[in-house]
């Protein structure tokens, strides 16, 4: 079996998706770093061990991913999938899971990078937008893309339903392209 470790900073939604849909491999356990997640509350109702790794615990960055690195030992972790963690990482991270570590973001990269991409794009005005998931690199939302999907957005689409519509493909998409890359599909 394939092991999977999520990372979460707030809601969680990608990870309850991520561990609902598993089939080719198991999420092992998510690491959060912050005490107050709604990710926690997911994980608790979903029987999946997490591990509260706060930043401020820790004097660098350094010491903080060398804690969650130990704590992923044990785990045998073949891919981690960050969602919606708000952290970057370190070399010593990426390198150790060489394109092993993947990403979510609602928007067709290099178009919209950042926190706010959803949002962007609609105030942009763009008619077709989407979903990418990519390997983490050093930089911003700036690693090899794995996959990408549309959604359009229609004359009188409300943000909101945008925001819906996109959430809901990132739900579909990273167990699917979870499997693909697993099975050598991708
Ligand atoms: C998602 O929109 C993802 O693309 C972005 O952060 C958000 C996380 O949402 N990176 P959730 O915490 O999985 O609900």
């Amino acid at each position: 079996m394939v092991n999977v470790a999520v990372f979460a900073s707030g809601n969680g939604s990608n990870f309850e998706a991520l561990v609902k849909k598993q089939n080719q491999y198991q999420v092992s356990c998510l690491i959060v770093d912050q005490e107050h997640a709604y990710a926690i509350e997911r994980a608790k109702k979903l029987n999946i061990p997490y591990y509260v790794v706060q930043r401020s615990a820790f004097p660098s960055r350094k010491t903080h991913e060398e804690e969650i690195i130990k704590i992923l030992k044990p785990y045998k972790i073949d891919y981690i999938c960050l969602a919606g963690y708000m952290r970057i990482l370190s070399d010593k991270l990426i390198c150790s899971f060489p394109n092993r570590i993947l990403n979510i973001h609602p928007s067709l990269l290099p178009a919209f990078p950042g926190k706010h991409a959803i949002e962007d794009a609609y105030e942009h005005g763009v008619k077709v937008t989407g979903v990418t998931i990519f390997f983490i690199d050093q930089g911003i939302d700036t690693g090899r893309i794995i996959s990408q999907e549309i959604v359009y957005i229609k004359e009188d689409m409300t943000l909101k339903l945008l925001e819906e519509e996109i959430h809901q493909l990132e739900h579909i998409m990273y167990s699917q392209t979870l499997e693909k890359l697993i099975g050598g599909i991708l």
